[in-house]
C-alpha cells in the first residue's frame, strides 16, 4: 500500500506530535505556543518539505517504499524510519539488516536515502568518547547488581534504601559533580542507568549502549542497538550459560540480551510483528523471564485519511531471558480487529486497537502477577480494558483481573489535525496510564496496586481482587498533563509527580506542578511541594515534573521540566536539595555540554555515595540536553 505524498507528508508532520498520545500535544497549543518548537506543526512541515527535495527520496521510494508503509508486517513503518538518526539507518543499509534489500542502492544513494528518513545530513564521524585505561584490570565474571529492575525493586517503588546508598535529605548538600557524559547525536537522555559492579550502564537516543566507569565516566565497552533505547537496562547477577546478562528494548520493538561484562550480543527478538511496535516501558525481570510492556506509535499514522486505522493491540510478551524465545504474549484486548466500515475518504476502518502499554510492569511476587496500566483505543470501538490496570498471571499470561481508570476514550492524532476523518467519535480525552503501577501496603497489611493516569488522578486497586478501593485528583491533567511516567512510594507514602503543561485547553480543575505526597490507606493528600515557576521567558522550559522520580532513603528526587533537580524531605515535602541541570558542564572529553528538561522514565538512581541523573528530553515542546551527570558525596 503506498501512500500519496500529500498523506505521508501529512503523517511524518504530525509524527513527532502524535507519537506519543501519551505526552503529545494538541495543534492548539502548538499553535498558541510562543515557542517554536523543532517538533511543532510548522517546523516539522518545513522539514518534511525541505526533505521532499532531498535526493533521497526517490531512491527511498524505489527501494523501501513498498516495503515499509504498512505493507509487511515486521517492518518498521516510515514513521518509525524518522525516529532514528541517519547514522542509525546508514549501518541498517551498509553493514546491518538492510544490506540485500539496498543492494540496488550506490553507497551515495544509501547516504541519501539515511539523510532524507534522518533528517539531517549523516555526521562526518562522532567526537570519539573517552576510552578507559587499555591497561585496565578485566572486568571480573560477575558484577554485583543491587537493583535489578527499572522500579528498583520488583514492586516498581523507586524507593533506594540505606543498604543500597548512603544518600538522604540531610547529605544531599555535599553531591559534588563527579563527572559529566554527554551523548553524541542526541538531544534527549532517556534511558534509566544501571550500576552495575564498578559501571554505569545506559542505552542512548543514537541506540548506543555504553558501560561507564562509574568513578571517571570513561568507557570500558560499547553496544550499538539497531535504534534509539529508550527503555532502562536491567539484570542481576544470574550467570547463565553466556554469563551474565543485561536486557533492554528499542524504538523499533526489538528486545536485546547482551553480555554484562563484554557487551556482546547474546540474542535479539522482536517482541511484536506490527509495523509500528516500539518499545518504551523497561522490560521487568523475573526468575527466568522478560516481561516486555509492548506499545506503538500507531496513533500518529492515523493522521493520513488513507491510513487503514487502527490494527495494533497492546500486549506484554513473556521472553526466556536466556534464549528470547517468546512464551507467551497477552493482548490488552482480546478481540482482534476488524472491518469497521469505511472513513470520508473511503479507507476500510478497523477496530478495536490501542490499549498500548508504555509503562514497566510491577512484579508481584506473593500472587505471581504483573501489573501493567494501558493507553487509549487508537480506533473505533472503545473497549473496557483501554485507560486500564491489568494483572495478569506470570505462569501463563490469563489476565486476573482489569479495571478501568476513564471509560470510552478512543483517540488518534487525526482528532487534533485539519485531516480528522481518521478521529474516532469517541474523540478522546487521551488519558493513558503512562506511568508505571506500583505496588504498596496499606497499615493493616493489604497489597494495593496503584496507578497514576494523565487525568491528574491516582487510583489505588485491591491486589487481591482488582475492587477499586479509593481514586484521590492530584492535578488538572490533560493532553500534556497530569501523571506521566513514574510515580513511587516507601512503607509510608506513596510519591506523585504532576506535570500539568498548559495545552490551551480550559479545564475544571487548577493545574497543579509538582510533587504530591498521599496516604497510602485512604488516598488522602499529605502534601505538595508545587514546582516553582523558574523559566521566565526560557524556550521550552516549563515547571512541572514529568520524569519519573525516585525515592533516596528519606527524599524524593525529582527532576522537572525546567531541568532543575530537586530532593524533598518524604515526611514534610520541605526542599532540602536543588540542583540545575542546564548549567554548563565540562564533560569527559574536556568538550561543554548542558543538561535540559528531564523527561522520560529515566529516573534518578544512586548506590553507595553516587547518584546518576539523565537530563534533556528534546521532544514534545521540552528543553532539548545531552547530559548524563553523576554526583558523589
Ligand atoms: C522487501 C521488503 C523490504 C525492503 C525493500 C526494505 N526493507 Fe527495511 N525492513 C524490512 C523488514 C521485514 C524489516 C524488519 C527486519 C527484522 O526485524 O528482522 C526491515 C527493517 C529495517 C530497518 C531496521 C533495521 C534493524 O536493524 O532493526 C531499517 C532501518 C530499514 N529496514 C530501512 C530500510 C531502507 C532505508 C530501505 C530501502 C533502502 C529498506 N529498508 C528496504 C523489509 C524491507
Amino acid at each position: 500500500m503506498l501512500k500519496t505524498p500529500l498523506g505521508s507528508l501529512l503523517a511524518s508532520t504530525l509524527l513527532v506530535l502524535g507519537a506519543i498520545s501519551l505526552s503529545g500535544c494538541s495543534n492548539s497549543e502548538l499553535q498558541s505556543g510562543k515557542d517554536i518548537d523543532p517538533n511543532s506543526q510548522q517546523a516539522m512541515r518545513a522539514a518534511e518539505q525541505a526533505r521532499d527535495s532531498l535526493p533521497g527520496k526517490a531512491h527511498y521510494e524505489r527501494a523501501c517504499a513498498a516495503c515499509h508503509e504498512g505493507a509487511i508486517e515486521r517492518a518498521p513503518h516510515r514513521q518509525m524510519l524518522v525516529l532514528m538518526t541517519p547514522e542509525t539507518i546508514l549501518r541498517a543499509l551498509t553493514s546491518g539488516l538492510m544490506q540485500a534489500q539496498s543492494s540496488q542502492l550506490s553507497d551515495e544513494q544509501k547516504r541519501d536515502v539515511a539523510e532524507y528518513l534522518g533528517g539531517r545530513s549523516v555526521a562526518a564521524s562522532s567526537p570519539a568518547y573517552t576510552a578507559c585505561d587499555a591497561g585496565a584490570p578485566k572486568l571480573a565474571a560477575t558484577q554485583a547488581i543491587k537493583t535489578r529492575n527499572w522500579g528498583l525493586t520488583p514492586d516498581n517503588k523507586r524507593h533506594l534504601t540505606s543498604d543500597i546508598t548512603s544518600i538522604t535529605g540531610s547529605n544531599a548538600n555535599e553531591l559534588k559533580p563527579l563527572w559529566a557524559f554527554a551523548f553524541n547525536g542526541a538531544n534527549r537522555a532517556r534511558s534509566q542507568p544501571l550500576f552495575v559492579g564498578d559501571l554505569l550502564i545506559t542505552g542512548s537516543h543514537s541506540g548506543e549502549v555504553l558501560a561507564l566507569d562509574a568513578a571517571s565516566g570513561c568507557v570500558r565497552w560499547q553496544f550499538q542497538a539497531a535504534s534509539e533505547v529508550r527503555t532502562g537496562i536491567i539484570g542481576d547477577e544470574t550467570q547463565g550459560p553466556a554469563g551474565q546478562l543485561l536486557y533492554f528494548g528499542d524504538v523499533l520493538g526489538t528486545v536485546y540480551a547482551i553480555s554484562a561484562t563484554t557487551g556482546k550480543e547474546q540474542w535479539r527478538t522482536r517482541a511484536d510483528t506490527h509495523p509500528n511496535a516500539t518499545i518504551t516501558g523497561t522490560p521487568s525481570l523475573f526468575e527466568d523471564r522478560l516481561y516486555v510492556p509492548v506499545s506503538a506509535l500507531e496513533v500518529s499514522n492515523a493522521v493520513d485519511p488513507l491510513y487503514e486505522c487502527c490494527t495494533f493491540r497492546g500486549s506484554v510478551v513473556a521472553m526466556n531471558r536466556q534464549t528470547g524465545a517468546i512464551e507467551w504474549q497477552t493482548h490488552t484486548i482480546a478481540q482482534p480487529p476488524t472491518s469497521q466500515g469505511k472513513n470520508a475518504s473511503g479507507t476500510t476502518q478497523y477496530g478495536p486497537s490501542g490499549a498500548v502499554v508504555w509503562n514497566s510492569p510491577s512484579i508481584d511476587t506473593k500472587r505471581r502477577r504483573l501489573y501493567v496500566g494501558t493507553g487509549e483505543n487508537a480506533s473505533s470501538p472503545a473497549t473496557k480494558t483501554s485507560d486500564a490496570l491489568m494483572a495478569m498471571n506470570l505462569s501463563d499470561g490469563s489476565i486476573a483481573w482489569s479495571w478501568q481508570g476513564t471509560a470510552r476514550d478512543a483517540w488518534n492524532t487525526a482528532c487534533d489535525s485539519l485531516t480528522p476523518d481518521n478521529c474516532p467519535e469517541e474523540n478522546g480525552p487521551d488519558y493513558d496510564f503512562g506511568a508505571a503501577t506500583l505496588i504498596a501496603t496499606t497499615s493493616d497489611g493489604r497489597d494495593l496496586v496503584i496507578g497514576g493516569q494523565k487525568s491528574g488522578v491516582v487510583h489505588a486497586i485491591v491486589a487481591d481482587t482488582g475492587k477499586h478501593l479509593w481514586s484521590q485528583r492530584v492535578g488538572r491533567g490533560g493532553i500534556q498533563g497530569g501523571i506521566h511516567f513514574g510515580i513511587a512510594a516507601d512503607s509510608q507514602r506513596i510519591y506523585v509527580p504532576v506535570t500539568d503543561m498548559p495545552d490551551g485547553r480550559t479545564y475544571p480543575d487548577p493545574a497543579r506542578p509538582g510533587v504530591h505526597a498521599l496516604n497510602i490507606d485512604t488516598g488522602e493528600p499529605l502534601w505538595y511541594a508545587k514546582s516553582p515557576n523558574v523559566c521566565n521567558a526560557r524556550a521550552f522550559c516549563h515547571p512541572g515534573v514529568s520524569q519519573s522520580i525516585s525515592v533516596i532513603n528519606d527524599m524524593v528526587l525529582a527532576g522537572g521540566m525546567d531541568g532543575v533537580v530537586r530532593g524533598y524531605n518524604v515526611a514534610s515535602g520541605k526542599l532540602v536539595y536543588e540542583l540545575d541541570t542546564t548549567a554548563d558542564f565540562v564533560t569527559v572529553n574536556g568538550a561543554t555540554t548542558a543538561g535540559g528538561a528531564f523527561g522520560g522514565a529515566a529516573g534518578p538512581v544512586a548506590q553507595n555515595n553516587r547518584v546518576a541523573l539523565s537530563s534533556g528530553y528534546g521532544l514534545y515542546n521540552h528543553m532539548p540536553g545531552n547530559l548524563l551527570l553523576m554526583l558523589e558525596r
